[in-house]
């Protein structure tokens, strides 16, 4: 059974069977826009589909904390994974923002495409 936390200090923990699996950090902005700055599925947590299977509640707490604004995302995606990490996030529902041009960046030796993703209250 999955659960989310209240906000803590822009910090929602993630939880399945009770085990914290994640956490995501938020930033409302006075206009009433969330920004996801992260997403963090614990390393053992991953690939078994818990950020899919999560995300109806989680949207619904980020829903309630904004009052039902749009919810924005840069998908940070590791270039040799090129659409892996934005068509994850659209499955959850957000499209690439096509005003927003999208950047790429290495982190170290590896690069990174940062893509503008947002998500209107259904
Ligand atoms: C992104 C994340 C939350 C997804 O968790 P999950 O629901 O368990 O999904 P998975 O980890 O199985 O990832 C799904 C797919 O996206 C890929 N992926 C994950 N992170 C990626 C990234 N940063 N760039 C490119 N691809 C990525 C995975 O390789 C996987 O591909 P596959 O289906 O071919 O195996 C988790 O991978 C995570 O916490 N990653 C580290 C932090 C991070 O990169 N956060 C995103 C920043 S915007």
């Amino acid at each position: 059974m999955y659960k989310v936390s209240q906000p803590q200090k822009n910090k929602l923990n993630l939880y399945y069977n009770n085990d914290i699996i994640g956490y995501i950090v938020i930033t409302i902005s006075k206009n009433s826009e969330i920004i996801i700055n992260t997403i963090y599925i614990y390393e053992k947590h991953r690939k078994c589909g818990h950020l899919k299977s999560i995300w109806p509640l989680l949207e619904i707490e980020l829903f309630k904390s904004n009052g039902n604004g749009t919810i924005w995302l840069i998908a940070k995606e590791l270039y040799e994974y090129y659409g892996k990490l934005v068509r994850l996030y659209e499955s959850l529902g957000f499209s690439v923002d096509i005003n927003k041009e999208e950047k790429c960046k290495y982190v170290g030796e590896y690069m990174y495409r940062y893509v503008y993703m947002r998500k209107e209250p259904n």
